[in-house]
């Protein structure tokens, strides 16, 4: 007989779980195994702990994972569920906005080591990955922008009419709006499942972002991921206009979008964040390297870019051409 097992944190526990075992009623005698949330759990300690708890609980290969919460628990849950006993079915329930977008599709998982993210992880896919919009009720406003900067980026890089339908009426919790980002997400894994060429457009934003996003936290002023992010995509928007790639109109366009949902209330240099940049992976051969729009709706990969050109992309974030009132 199938065994289910519920993965989960306290607050998913108390909110979520209960109405999950209402909806599927054939879980209502699931085995639940709480992990404290954050970060700090996405960890190899904390799978190994996974690992011991379903041993104990008589897990086989024919047990079936639920994976219900945030990006942090669909990646150490797929992560998990991947290597035990090489390979046990797993299910994603995401309950962050971000993770429904993002996280809980492509079939990416990893954990972090020591301070670095995502260094030991598995591609692989789930059963299947249950979105149900019921979840984002109880998410902090904070936590909803996570997801939406994912989403605009999705517009961006590959549908302008989902992008200006988005930006227009800011309705990132719409049930179309979400089908639409997962939709975009799964075309551009099915073309690329292994991350090695088309895949990596949904970089765009990221190199910058991760950047400042690391830059912030190690000087002890943690910014969150979707706010690095929309930094990110308005500075390598401004990149591809450099590089004659984007018109100056569709800048500006993608620009006051971004502006009219996130403020910033920091600033940052090349220097600044120079170290950071580099540090990313995609960044190997001695280039700074982008995933650039060509238009709203068409991304490029793996563009050089002149130092220069990041430079003036930055100092064009710090001193907009338009106001933050939208
Ligand atoms: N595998 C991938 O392709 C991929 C892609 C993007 C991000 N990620 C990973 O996802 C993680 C970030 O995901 P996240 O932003 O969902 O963070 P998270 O899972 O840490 O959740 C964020 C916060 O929201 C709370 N929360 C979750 N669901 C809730 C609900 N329904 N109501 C109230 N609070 C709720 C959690 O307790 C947590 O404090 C990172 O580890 C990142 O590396 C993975
Ligand atoms: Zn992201």
């Amino acid at each position: 007989m199938t065994k289910y097992l519920y993965c989960a944190i306290r607050i998913q526990k108390k909110f979520c779980l209960p109405y999950l075992k209402e909806l599927f009623k054939e879980t209502s005698t699931a085995i639940t195994l709480v992990i404290p949330a954050g970060e700090k759990s996405k960890t190899t300690n904390q799978a190994e702990i996974i690992w011991q708890k379903l041993i104990e609980y008589g897990a086989t290969r024919q047990s079936l994972l639920i994976n219900l919460g945030g990006g942090m628990i669909t990646d150490i849950g797929a992560f998990v569920a991947t290597l035990f006993k090489r390979g046990m079915p797993y299910i994603h329930i995401p309950t962050t906005l971000l993770a429904m977008t993002d996280a809980a599709i492509g079939g990416k998982n990893a954990v972090n080591i020591l301070s670095y993210k995502n260094q030991a992880g598995t591609f692989s896919f789930p059963v299947c990955t249950y979105v149900d919009t019921e979840f984002l009720k109880t998410l902090s406003e904070n936590e909803l922008k996570n997801g939406f900067a994912e989403m605009l980026k999705h517009g961006i890089i590959y549908d302008k009419n989902y992008f200006m339908q988005l930006a227009g009426n800011g309705n990132f919790t719409s049930e179309d709006a979400i089908r639409s980002s997962v939709e975009i997400k799964n075309e551009i894994v099915k073309k690329d499942k292994y991350d090695r060429t088309e895949r990596k457009i949904l970089n765009f934003g990221h190199t910058i972002g991760h950047a400042v996003e690391s830059m912030m936290a190690a000087g002890g002023n943690e910014i969150s991921h979707g706010v690095a992010v929309a930094a990110g995509m308005i500075c390598e928007s401004y990149m591809a206009v450099s590089k004659k790639m984007l018109s100056q109109e569709e800048f500006s366009i993608i620009e006051s979008a971004i502006r009219k949902y996130f403020s910033f209330n920091f600033t940052f240099t090349y220097d600044g964040i120079e170290k950071f940049l580099w540090a990313d992976k995609k960044n190997t051969s001695g280039q700074l390297k982008f995933s650039l729009p060509e238009k709203t709706g068409k991304c490029s990969y793996d563009i050089s870019v002149e130092k220069s050109l990041v430079i003036n992309a930055i100092n064009k974030f710090s001193i907009p051409e338009i106001s933050n009132a939208g």
